[in-house]
């Protein structure tokens, strides 16, 4: 019934649109058992895993729906891209919010992975300034000024007041206005989407309990290599960091910098460079290119007749979507596979002295802790602790 009000070709957009629902939901739980300081932070997730499970599960469905968003939001821009919808020019505006929420949203991974203030945690604050410090001209400012302002509070207030602020107005002109003004609005739209999204949803909330983040330490702790292969929310920001394993120097700027900047360039402006026609104008000017091109390839007309035409447009386009998605996935996975991201805390433990157990309260004076300016070292130590510290 529903199911025929619903566009599935909207479909991982609809999926991203309840996973925010759903980070929204799951957050406002953990807000109420986190505390935003130095010294609290840690302690405050490991309680929810010593004393609080139905706590400790909310966490990693927090972790998992934000990997499973991640993807989704890939996959609707992939789609978006195979259906060239930034040649319609009804919907310019849907493609530059579209683009601009990657922004906020990549904001929430670096500033949740922050927020426990273990010592991924700690890597991530400083390998921050590491990564910006790269930019010609304004880095090693940026660098300096970003660490300097960075608290605690800071992060937090960033993560669950002001992203979520500019997710709520830009998701709003994206897809929300719209919704709301179809017949039951948003609610009933999550509530559809939600009923055919549950696969996903048992997905992550069965992950969330199999694959917890290991925070029990030091009663607890897991191998060095744990969580090698396991996809993370991390490798979404890690991603900027890979280029280090391979090249030195401006190398690494080129291909973690200037390369991700340029391609969001060129996506975000697509539309104004390459002129889109309204529906209208289209329509005006030449009509169904598509199915001309398909006329024209006596194979593909054929097949087109056996299906049905609706059938065989289905087809083409998820193979396409297929294709495209494995072309980005495979090598991100191939370079991403070997972070132990769930590893950290076997060495980085009480247990192994105060040293090696809290993140240093000098976290930001390189001259106590000078491995933080050795921005190879730290890439290195993240993906091969067992080798390289
Ligand atoms: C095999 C044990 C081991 C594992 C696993 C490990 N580390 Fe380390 N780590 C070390 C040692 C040893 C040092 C060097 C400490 C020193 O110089 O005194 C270090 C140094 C660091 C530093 C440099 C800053 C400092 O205060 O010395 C950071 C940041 C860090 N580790 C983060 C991580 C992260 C993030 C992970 C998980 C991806 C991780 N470590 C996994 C053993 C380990």
């Amino acid at each position: 019934m529903f199911a025929k009000r619903y566009h599935w070709r909207h479909f991982f957009g609809g999926l991203a649109l309840l996973l925010l629902a759903i980070q929204l939901a799951s957050g406002l739980v953990l807000t109420m058992f986190y505390a935003p300081h130095l010294n609290e932070a840690y302690a405050s997730v490991q309680r929810m895993y010593n004393e609080l499970a139905a706590v400790a599960w909310v966490r990693d469905s927090h972790r998992w729906a934000a990997l499973v968003l991640a993807v989704a939001i890939v996959l609707h821009l992939v789609r978006s891209l195979l259906r060239k919808d930034f040649l319609n020019r009804d919907r310019q505006t849907y493609w530059l919010t579209g683009s601009l929420l990657l922004l906020p949203l990549l904001g929430f991974l670096v500033t949740g992975m922050i927020l426990p203030w273990e010592w991924r945690a700690y890597w991530f604050v400083s390998m921050i300034p590491n990564y910006v410090g790269e930019i010609p001209l304004v880095g090693p400012w940026l660098a300096a000024f970003l660490l300097d302002i960075f608290t605690m509070n800071r992060a937090f207030v960033t993560h669950v007041l002001i992203l979520p602020a500019i997710t709520l107005v830009l998701i709003d002109i994206h897809a929300l206005l719209r919704i709301k003004n179809r017949g039951g609005g948003l609610s009933l739209y999550l509530v559809e989407r939600g009923v055919l999204a549950l696969p996903f949803l048992l997905v992550i909330g069965i992950l969330a309990w199999a694959l917890p983040m290991p925070s029990q330490d030091p009663a607890m702790i897991p191998m060095p290599l744990d969580g090698e292969g396991i996809p993370m929310p991390e490798w979404f920001v890690l991603i900027f960091y890979v280029p280090r394993l391979y090249f030195h120097g401006w190398g690494s700027t080129l291909v973690g910098f200037a390369l991700p900047l340029a391609l969001f360039l060129v996506l975000t402006l697509l539309p104004y460079v390459l002129k889109p026609r309204s529906r209208a104008m289209r329509q005006a000017l030449g009509g169904d290119t598509y199915g001309k091109r398909i006329a024209a390839m006596p194979w593909l007309a054929s097949l087109r007749s056996a299906l049905g035409a609706g059938r065989l447009a289905k087809a083409l386009g998820a193979l396409g979507v297929t294709a495209a998605a494995l072309a980005l996935f495979v090598p991100f996975y191939a370079v991403s596979r070997v972070s132990p991201t769930m590893g950290c805390n076997s060495c980085h433990n009480l247990s192994a002295g105060r040293r090696m157990g809290v993140p240093p309260e000098t976290f930001k004076d390189r001259v106590v802790n000078p491995n933080l300016s050795d921005y190879t070292f730290m890439v290195e130590h993240w993906f091969y602790p067992q080798v390289v510290w």
